[in-house]
């Protein structure tokens, strides 16, 4: 755990440049916009330790899996998120001398992450070889107003001299993927010009044939004036493009370069228009200048964090944390294209290969439904629904047939890309993950209608999967799912694992209850749903029940618990309280086969399927199984600590939940994992979302109606959130004074706070 960044409401601060936390600090200052996201990387030359990582949405190249020892059914390819070109840099020489902070005495550096407004600021003093000193001040956004579209001012001002400097303001897509399987480039170039004021390059990814043109325009100012420009050179080499500026920087005088940059992907353009549009976006945003551009980004900022901030009063660490996670969140998915999604690391690293993940539909969701118009979860689960064909086909690769359809573990198009056996083909209740979300969105927006125009289709699918991994044990009497990896990856091809049995059995119930509810509303729909899929509805449906009534749960009946999978209680039971210091995390210092035998739980299994379905279970169930599984939880998965929280919150535990949920809404302000440097956790930042809102605020929807049983961390004075529910905006404020809650906007609603019915007007 590191430390090294000021506590602030709205801003992450960090004063001093230590380049060992560099590369956190690119991960953590990152900025996005949904469409393209940039890591917090210098404009500047910088030799330093430096992960470089610019972003497009939707664009990825499907790299060639390596894997040691090749298994049938392992996919041809690992797709991964593209470290796109190059939109940010801009050189500095003076006198044959580069500007580059590992090479020069660095003072008074200071790194800003306005979250309030999205913008990324910079400034420092440096001195160089010769003695020279000069400020630089460098500000940049990803706009929000215009997702294709960055801007950056970067200001030098001579502290002690006056010179020559020779300024390269360029694009470069000559740049590489860090976590390349076979050190290959992924990028072609296809198109590049460069002439005074601008560049452009148009390059392509090999293989998937996305074009991406990045296009820069700028302007140079001193003391606010048109720069004298002494000359100005063009460069191009392969992939590259720029203008090498010559301008005489005085002492004491400020010159500021405002570069534009406009990144557009064939995703959203024909090909051979998209050097047009960059240039139609360039020639706007120079119109408009560097303020204008920034008012409008911030504009849409305002409106955002009007629709999903949270307050937290008294606790500034908390407040920073809940800010940093929402606004991460915000500008890695805007909802507005159905097509994306959200990756892990979203547009602060390589890992993970930015592909979707069931962190989308078990974490995401919650936080998307309540903040943002019901369209914004719709499109995510609408995503599943375009991806089924791909999921039966990766069905029937493994085995399976009759359009039983297994959803990837890994994927940007819908073909699995992961590629350890023990989790692409044995960490199989992700699939049901798809049919929980719809469940979720359904009991949140009362949007029933989902189910017949794309839902039953989906569930028909994973039902059937389903009903074919299962098998009936003659010894047992049940059903039984064997070889199996569940949400806890520190256990692998086990038997039984509770979590999986349950979620496998309940889709079966839910596709079931689906299937009378199409029936009922639309026949003919149903019709067609039967004849596309080649529905058996009587033989399917009666498996299906046969399975629901036979499936085994492992238990401890001694114990009173639910047992995570067969055999657990062999193990020798440790608590995480019993580890050493240096043995943490143990994913980095254990070996695997350590890991594998030992009790230790890598995130929540069988509380994760408590968290999922909770009304299942009596509150002594829960609390015995909470405190039998929590202190053998390392959470080492960035996702776990927010299901702690909500159950935590539930049983009354408000020190265990308040600790968990500083760790995971500071998991990167503090690097918690050690391993930020790689990108922010961002799927589970909505975790940290729901830790407040469902865990602390206790929200719960049932049968239509919104529930509310909150409590206050000691810690706190007051924290206050907004919801969006059925065409309403309501505000709940939470004090030791007790709970206000208020309807914003929409129709009169009759809600439940601490089991009294509040009607709110
Ligand atoms: C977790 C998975 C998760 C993945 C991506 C892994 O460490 O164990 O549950 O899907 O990270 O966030």
């Amino acid at each position: 755990m590191k430390e090294y960044l000021k506590h602030h409401e709205w801003e992450i601060i960090e004063e001093g440049l230590d380049p060992h936390y560099n590369k956190i600090s690119e991960s953590v200052f990152s900025i996005g916009n949904g469409r393209m996201g940039q890591r917090a990387n210098f404009e500047e030359e910088y030799t330093g330790e430096t992960l470089r990582g610019s972003y497009v949405a939707g664009v990825y190249y499907p790299d060639k899996t390596r894997v040691g020892w090749w298994k049938n059914g392992y996919p041809e390819y690992f797709a991964k998120v593209l470290n796109a070109p190059n939109w940010i840099g801009i050189h500095v020489s003076i006198d044959n001398q580069k500007l580059d902070l590992a090479k020069c005495k660095v003072e008074d550096f200071r790194r800003v992450l306005d979250m309030r407004r999205g913008l990324l600021s910079r400034s420092f003093v440096a001195t160089l070889g010769d003695g020279r000193k000069l400020r630089v001040e460098s500000k940049r956004f990803c706009s929000m107003a215009n997702g294709e579209l960055g801007a950056i001012r970067y200001a030098i001002t001579p502290i002690n001299f006056t010179a020559k400097a020779l300024l390269s303001i360029y694009v470069d897509a000559d740049v590489v993927n860090k976590d390349s399987n076979y050190d290959e480039k992924f990028w072609e170039e296809v198109y590049k010009e460069a002439s005074e004021g601008k560049a452009i390059v148009t390059a392509q990814t090999k293989k998937t044939f996305f074009h991406v043109t990045t296009g820069m325009r700028y302007v140079v100012e001193t003391d606010g004036k048109k720069a004298a420009i002494d000359r100005i050179n063009l460069e191009q080499r392969e992939k590259f493009a720029g203008n090498i500026v010559q301008v005489e920087l005085k002492e004491g005088k400020e010159t500021a370069i405002y570069k534009y940059a406009a990144v557009l992907s064939s995703e959203n353009h024909a090909k051979d228009q998209l050097v047009k549009a960059c240039n139609l976006v360039l020639d706007n945003a120079v119109s408009a200048g560097f303020n204008t551009l920034l008012e409008e980004h911030a504009k849409v900022w305002e409106h955002k964090w009007e629709e999903c901030d949270i307050t937290i009063e008294g606790d500034i660490a908390a407040q920073q944390g809940i800010r940093f996670n929402i606004f991460q969140l915000t500008q890695t998915y805007t909802g507005e294209d159905e097509r994306l999604n959200i990756g892990p690391k979203g547009f602060t690293g390589e890992k993970y290969g930015g592909s979707t993940y069931w962190d989308t539909e078990a974490y995401c969701l919650p936080f998307y439904l309540s903040t943002a118009e019901p369209k914004v979860a719709r499109n995510l689960l609408i995503y599943r629904y375009k991806h089924l064909d791909k999921a039966i086909e990766n069905a029937k690769k493994l085995g399976f047939k009759d359009g039983a359809a297994f959803y990837p573990f890994v994927t940007m198009n819908g073909e699995e890309c992961h590629n350890e056996w023990e989790i692409t083909f044995e960490e199989i209740h992700r699939t049901s993950a798809m049919a929980y979300a719809m469940r979720d969105y359904i009991e949140y927006t009362d949007d029933k209608a989902y189910l017949s125009e794309y839902g039953l289709e989906v569930l028909i699918g994973i039902a059937r999967y389903w009903s074919q991994r299962v098998n009936f044990s003659a010894e047992k009497n049940k059903f039984v799912v064997l070889g199996v990896t569940g949400p806890n990856e520190y256990e692998n091809n086990v038997n039984n694992n509770w979590y999986t049995n349950y979620l496998g059995a309940w889709t079966l119930r839910f596709t079931q209850q689906a299937v009378d509810y199409v029936k009922s509303a639309d026949m003919k729909r149903f019709n067609e749903i039967v004849s596309k899929t080649n529905f058996r509805e009587e033989e399917e449906t009666s498996r299906w029940k046969e399975i629901v009534e036979k499936m085994y749960y492992p238990m401890d009946e001694k114990r009173g618990i639910i047992l995570q999978q067969d055999g657990f209680m062999d193990k020798e039971i440790l608590r995480v309280s019993e580890l050493k210091k240096e043995d943490r995390p143990l994913n980095q210092k254990w070996s695997w086969d350590r890991i594998l035998r030992s009790c230790f739980i890598k995130q929540a299994d069988v509380l994760q399927g408590i968290y999922l379905f909770e009304d299942d279970f009596d509150i002594e169930t829960i609390r015995k199984n909470y405190d039998f599984y929590e202190p053998l939880t390392v959470h080492e998965s960035s996702l776990s600590p927010c299901v702690h929280v909500i159950l935590a919150s539930k049983l009354g535990y408000k020190s265990n939940a308040y600790d968990l949920y500083l760790r995971t809404a500071r998991l990167d302000l503090d690097d918690y994992n050690n391993d930020t440097e790689e990108g922010c956790h961002i799927t589970s930042m909505a975790g940290t979302w729901m830790s407040v809102v469902k865990g602390f605020g206790g929200m719960r929807v049932r049968n239509g109606k919104l529930y509310f049983n909150p409590f206050i961390p000691d810690q706190w004075k007051s924290y206050s959130f907004r919801i969006e529910f059925r065409g309403r905006v309501l505000k709940i404020k939470i004090s030791k004074e007790g709970v206000e809650t208020k309807l914003e906007s929409g129709a009169p609603l009759e809600i439940d706070v601490k089991g009294e019915t509040v009607q709110l007007k």
